[in-house]
């Protein structure tokens, strides 16, 4: 059965048992594993790696593509086997390791990670582990539902496994375009000027010699966590639909929009899907990942192509496009994420970018990573990739969290991801603040009266009258500008976070 799915004849001899794979990776080593938004990770060697750590040390730096599915995270977390954690991680385990100072974790811009393992700014790989759905004859590596970093980690890496997914469809070959930037200072354009083009092999090409093991395995990507739409995040898509329908009778936006990129999450997922009943149409995405909402707006013909580094579904929109390859195949490509999110193709392209936020400050800044300041979420992801180079760039989140004890419009962001700078619209499902072209007291009105929820508006708005008053560009009050995040972890509400004598003022 695995032997059509590796042509190269002389690499059969390769294939051997996790343990026996995963005993190439060694106390300390670096190792890159496949995986995007729980697409395509491996799916026995992380596990021999856990096993074995129960018997000998065994601590490695872990780079992948970003998060893992199948628990990945977790098992290799609770055996301690995790000492390092890059670029993107969102597992509740390892998430409490790493607020307690057990992992360190580098939250990177998921384009950079392998641009600066190229020029060796971080430890080169010692061990790739690549999911894969075939060999090619030539010992290409051909993946499987992500490409993240995988291809740059197999070039780079001094070793190679493979596991090949007999789960995986052969059909998923051709889907993939692995194209690897010039190194610099021999950089050229990257030759990409549409989010259909192909520019590159339909498989990783490597030296076949680097493939020291292979495993075969069959198992499926884990199921998306998205949740379904509900009624707040309906709200925050038909604000923003009708926002963009008023752009195109402006003159500013074509009926089809400009290429389309939205996070991963609940919410994300919820708005494009929204787009579906919208008067848009001819639509494209140019985005890192794929949801449920993309195979959704692709059958319903209402998206012609999407381009991303991985597909991550539900586990019914997961079969559906897997038993119907042929039905996507000239629509959709799965790109390296250095180039899914490569600023120049960004801006090259002009993106409408839809990304989520936990919480957004009254002058426009974005916290997308740091629960009350300090405790990492899941990181930043592409979220900074496409929002700084966004042609629009859209930020989305809910008024409130925690039923209601933290309101996601705050007076100064406990930590920013994404500045003033980099955000031109934000939504809430109690509607939009268009910020472009104002400056921060007039974003200030915007914000607070079309976004805040009604039960902190008025808080809201005094604070900013009394702050005004002190003058500024961007008018604080320092020492309580953050007090509605000390007030939430001491007493758990951001509620009365004012004392009434101020309220009065
Ligand atoms: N403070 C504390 N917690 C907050 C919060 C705030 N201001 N706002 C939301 N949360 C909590 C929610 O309560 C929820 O927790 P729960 O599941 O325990 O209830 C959790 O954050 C997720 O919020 P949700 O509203 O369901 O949004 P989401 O699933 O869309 O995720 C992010 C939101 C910001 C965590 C997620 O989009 C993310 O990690 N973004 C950064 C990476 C990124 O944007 N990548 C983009 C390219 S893929």
């Amino acid at each position: 059965m695995y032997k059509e799915r590796i042509r190269l004849p002389r690499l059969l001899d390769k294939v051997v048992s996790a343990d026996t794979a995963a005993g190439l990776i060694r106390d300390g080593m670096t190792v890159g594993m496949s995986g995007f938004t729980r697409a395509g990770d491996c799916k026995e060697v992380p596990f021999a790696l856990a096993r074995r750590a129960a018997s000998e040390p065994l601590r490695i730096t872990l780079m992948t593509g970003a998060s893992l599915g199948n628990d990945i995270d977790k098992v290799l977390a609770q055996a301690d086997v995790i000492a390092r954690r890059l670029p993107f991680q969102s597992d509740e385990t390892l998430r409490r390791k790493i607020n307690a100072g057990e992992v360190m974790f580098i939250d990177q811009h998921l384009s950079e990670t392998v641009e600066q393992l190229r020029s060796g700014q971080i430890a080169p790989v010692d061990v790739a582990v690549v999911e894969a759905v075939a060999i090619t004859e030539q010992g290409g590596i051909v993946p499987s539902t992500s490409v993240g970093n995988s291809a740059s980690f197999a070039m780079l890496a001094r070793k190679v496994i493979v596991e090949i997914n007999l789960n995986m469809p052969l059909g998923l070959e051709g889907f993939h375009d692995i194209y690897f930037p010039v190194q610099r200072p021999y950089r050229q354009p990257i030759p990409l000027i549409s989010a259909e083009q192909r520019i590159g092999l339909p498989y990783i090409p490597i030296d076949p010699e680097k493939i020291a093991a292979i495993v075969i395995t069959g198992k499926d990507d884990s199921p998306s966590s998205a949740l379904p739409p509900d009624e707040g995040t309906r709200q925050i898509a038909g604000h923003l639909s009708e926002f963009l329908g008023r752009e195109v009778r402006a003159g500013r936006l074509s009926p089809s929009l400009q290429p389309l990129q939205a996070g991963i999450g609940t919410i994300s997922n919820a708005v494009l899907h929204g787009l579906i009943d919208s008067p848009f149409h001819d639509l494209k995405m140019y985005s890192e990942v794929l949801q449920d909402s993309t195979i959704e707006l692709l059958d319903s013909g209402r998206l012609t192509f999407a381009s991303a580094s991985s597909v991550t579904l539900s586990r019914p929109v997961y079969q559906h496009f897997l038993a119907n390859l042929e039905r996507y195949r000239s629509r959709l490509v799965l790109r390296p994420q250095e180039i899914s999110n490569h600023p120049e193709i960004l801006r090259r392209l002009g993106l409408i970018t839809i990304n989520t936020a936990l919480e957004c400050d009254i002058y426009g800044n974005v916290n997308s990573t740091h629960v009350g300041g300090t405790h990492m979420m899941n990181g930043i992801g592409g979220s900074g990739d496409f929002a700084r180079n966004a042609h629009l760039s859209v930020f989305v989140t809910k008024s409130v969290a925690k039923g209601g004890d933290i309101s996601s419009i705050v007076p100064m962001v406990s930590h920013v991801d994404h500045t003033e700078h980099d955000v031109d619209v934000i939504v809430t499902e109690h509607g939009l603040a268009d910020l472009r072209g104002l400056a921060p007291r007039e974003r200030a009105r915007q914000v607070i009266d079309n976004c805040a929820d009604p039960a902190y508006r008025d808080v809201l708005n005094n604070y900013f009258r009394r702050a005004s008053r002190l003058g500024g560009q961007t008018p604080h009050l320092l020492e309580e500008a953050l007090s509605w995040h000390v007030r939430y972890r001491d007493q758990r509400t951001m509620r009365e976070s004012v004392p009434h004598e101020a309220m009065a003022a």
